[in-house]
């Protein structure tokens, strides 16, 4: 059995989907199978991956409105929509017809049956029912979360073992984190006991800035009892953001760039969680 995990924060720009994509081309590199699931309608790890987000004609969102509607047939339609990426890494792509899937998710929790109590059966928990066939194929299924459809958040922590919260090391960014442990311990309490919080990963660092520093040490300070920082934060580099434009990882792109060796850094510290 696999492990799943999300990355997320509500802090727009913070390096979401760059840590889904690197992370799973480091352990992807160590030999681990592993799936990524783009759960934002932007389609940003979908386009990093080199795909159309709006020509893929089987999404996160067709697989989510199956396994609301025709259980039975999941399995074809997981099948379908994987895509085995030239980065050694499976994905479920997404693009803006995710709404769609968020929108029939949100009438599902107004509806009845959602109030009858069956948890199992809760608009929160089709993601999780949808990943429960895929968690024995994969050594790691990475879950890279939207902004936007908060429900579709919650899906991805209520089927997820593992939270990262990737931080961008300036002071306004750090100021998201509370709004993720919130939602992460409220998901915790209602759908997945077993959620935990890997860790906080400071991304885009620059050792020379002051600010990088401070950012480091205060979230060290506020949050570094209760939680783990991961040891080594992401180096900032042209490199990194150069790699969506390619499709490509910073494994392919620049394997010797530091911030490779931060990913695998980043990498060794999940592998040793499980
Ligand atoms: N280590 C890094 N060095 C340089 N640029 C980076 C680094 N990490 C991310 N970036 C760039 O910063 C921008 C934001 O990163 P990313 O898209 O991963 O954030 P996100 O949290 O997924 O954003 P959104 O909230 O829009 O989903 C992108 O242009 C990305 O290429
Ligand atoms: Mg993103």
């Amino acid at each position: 059995m696999g492990y799943i995990f999300a990355a997320s924060n509500f802090k727009g720009g913070c390096g979401k989907t760059t840590t889904v994509l690197n992370l799973g081309a480091a352990l992807s590199t160590a030999e681990k199978s592993v799936l990524l699931i783009d759960g934002d309608a932007q389609g940003n790890l979908t386009a990093a991956l080199g795909y159309t987000p709006a020509e893929q004609p089987r999404t996160l969102s067709n697989l989510l409105l199956a396994a609301i509607d025709y259980p039975e047939d999941l399995e074809l339609h997981l099948q379908r929509a994987i895509l085995h990426t030239d980065s050694g890494v499976d994905l479920i792509p997404a693009n803006r017809r995710l709404a769609d899937a968020a929108a029939r998710l949100q009438v599902m929790q107004l509806s009845q049956y959602n109030a009858v109590g069956d948890v199992d059966r809760a608009c929160e928990k089709v993601m999780a029912t949808m990943l429960e066939q895929l968690k024995e194929l994969y050594d790691y299924i990475i879950i890279d979360c939207g902004l936007k459809h908060e429900l579709l958040t919650v899906n991805a922590l209520a089927a997820s073992d593992y939270c990262i919260v990737p931080v961008q090391a300036h002071f306004l960014a750090s100021e998201g984190i509370p709004d993720v442990l919130e939602l992460v311990k409220s998901v915790q309490e209602k759908f997945n006991p077993k959620l935990k919080i890997a860790g906080i990963l400071l991304t885009m660092y620059q050792s020379r800035p002051q600010l990088c520093q401070s950012v480091r040490a205060s979230v060290g300070e506020v949050y570094g009892e209760s939680f783990h920082v991961f040891q080594r934060p992401i180096e900032y580099s042209i490199k990194v953001a150069e790699c969506p434009a390619a499709g490509q990882s910073i494994f392919e792109y620049a394997p010797k760039n530091a911030a490779a060796d931060s990913y695998r850094s980043l990498a060794e510290e999940v592998l040793a969680l499980g």
